[in-house]
């Protein structure tokens, strides 16, 4: 056993959480598993040790070879997030604890934890999306022996159009279980109607999140014949890129529905007037308002937007006025020095001349 990391662990997930500002590592957090993203070979560390859940930890002493892919899994998803974000107000990191004894005691988490809001929704489905694919791809690549490539497709196609189920198909439904198992698990004790609301929406959203994967899964087919005449054609069913599947949700995000926040056998809309719009299974739902995410707000969390780089031109949340709250902007002239106008000088070598270019900078008042 590494003691070294083991005494860093408690930091290392302060920190990880302090960046992300997700959810507390101490506690009974659900949320803990991210913190997985940060350890470099977390299968040394052994389950006991990793930052889970009682029930994670079970789970991950009965299929320990899955640890490689929880760990590409948070990391699948924590990326997509800062992606999908980058523009926004909210960018997916609200740095905020400054002390590690803040974690798991400070409200500041607990409000991320239990705010129900659309950002919620994306992070719960972005990171449940995640476990699917990178769980996938290893029953895909052979190296478990609980899963593989989707056999029920190995024959069959159609002849007459010339092609045929061949090669590895993706096969989720592994991928889509252990999701669930990992992750759907009652949070805290729901007393309350309020965790008991936000529990189903974080339920929800995971479920939404894994749908987006098997709703991503395209054909990809290849030829063979003389010459690439494709008189033959080969064909498997393919996940979706990691990146594909965040824009999905990405739209889901922008098009999430809020729910109503008293407690009832079924989850329905808020708007009165909308409440004959069915909600489906793969849309996001939140309970309640965002911030705007503008000013710094330490008790939330919210680190602002102040000190953003914006794009002066851009009508979008990256342009100065919408990503800085209509605060103004400062402009600042970054000098960037490159090689250019290269040729190549016989033989054998590339001279090249320095240019200087100037651009101006704008970032939020
Ligand atoms: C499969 O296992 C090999 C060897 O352990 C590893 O290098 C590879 O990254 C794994 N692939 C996936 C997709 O998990
Ligand atoms: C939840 O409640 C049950 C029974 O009421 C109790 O045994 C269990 O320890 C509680 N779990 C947590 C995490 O508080
Ligand atoms: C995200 O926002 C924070 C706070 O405004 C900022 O410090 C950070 O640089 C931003 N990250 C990116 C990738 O723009
Ligand atoms: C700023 O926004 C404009 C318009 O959307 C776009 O064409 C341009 O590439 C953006 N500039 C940068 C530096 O992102």
């Amino acid at each position: 056993m590494d003691t070294a990391a083991l005494l860093a662990l408690p930091r290392l997930c302060a920190l990880w959480a302090a960046v992300l500002a997700l959810f507390p590592c101490g506690g009974q957090g659900n949320w803990m598993w991210l913190g997985i993203a940060s350890f470099g070979v977390p299968e040394k560390l052994g389950c006991a040790n990793l930052p889970l859940n009682s029930r994670q930890k079970e789970l991950c002493k009965r299929k320990p070879y899955l640890l490689p892919s929880i760990r590409e899994g948070a990391r699948l998803g924590i990326q997509e997030c800062k992606s999908q974000f980058r523009h926004e107000r909210w960018n997916c990191t609200v740095a905020t604890a400054t002390t590690p004894a803040q974690l798991g005691t400070s409200p500041l988490f607990g409000y991320e934890l239990s705010s129900g809001t659309k950002e919620t929704a994306f992070i719960y489905a972005v990171m449940a999306a995640g476990l699917v694919h990178s769980v996938t791809r290893s029953c895909s690549a052979g190296n478990m022996t609980e899963c593989s490539c989707d056999t029920t497709l190995q024959s069959g196609g159609s002849a007459s159009e010339g092609w045929h189920w061949g090669g590895c198909s993706d096969d989720v439904q592994y991928g889509m279980w252990f999701s669930k198992k990992f992750l759907d698990l009652p949070i805290r004790n729901a007393t309350g109607k309020e965790s008991k609301i936000l529990q189903a929406m974080n339920l929800h959203n995971n479920e939404a999140g894994r749908q987006a994967v098997a709703k991503l899964l395209s054909v990809d087919c290849r030829c063979h014949g003389v010459s690439g005449s494709c008189a033959v054609k080969t064909c498997w069913k393919t996940m979706s890129s990691f990146e594909k599947i965040g824009h999905l949700l990405k739209d889901k995000y922008e098009n999430s529905i809020q729910i109503s926040d008293r407690t009832r056998r079924k989850m329905r809309r808020r708007e009165k007037d909308q409440r004959k719009i069915p909600i489906h299974d793969d849309d996001l739902l939140y309970v309640h308002k965002s911030p705007n995410y503008c000013v710094e707000d330490k008790k939330l969390g919210i680190p602002g937007t102040q000190g953003r780089e914006c794009n002066r031109t851009s009508e979008g949340a990256d342009g100065c006025n919408l990503l800085c709250c209509g605060r103004g902007y400062n402009t600042h002239v970054v000098r960037h020095v490159e090689r250019c106008e290269c040729k190549f000088i016989w033989c054998c070598y590339v001279r090249c001349r320095k240019c200087e270019s100037m651009t101006d900078v704008h970032t939020c008042k």
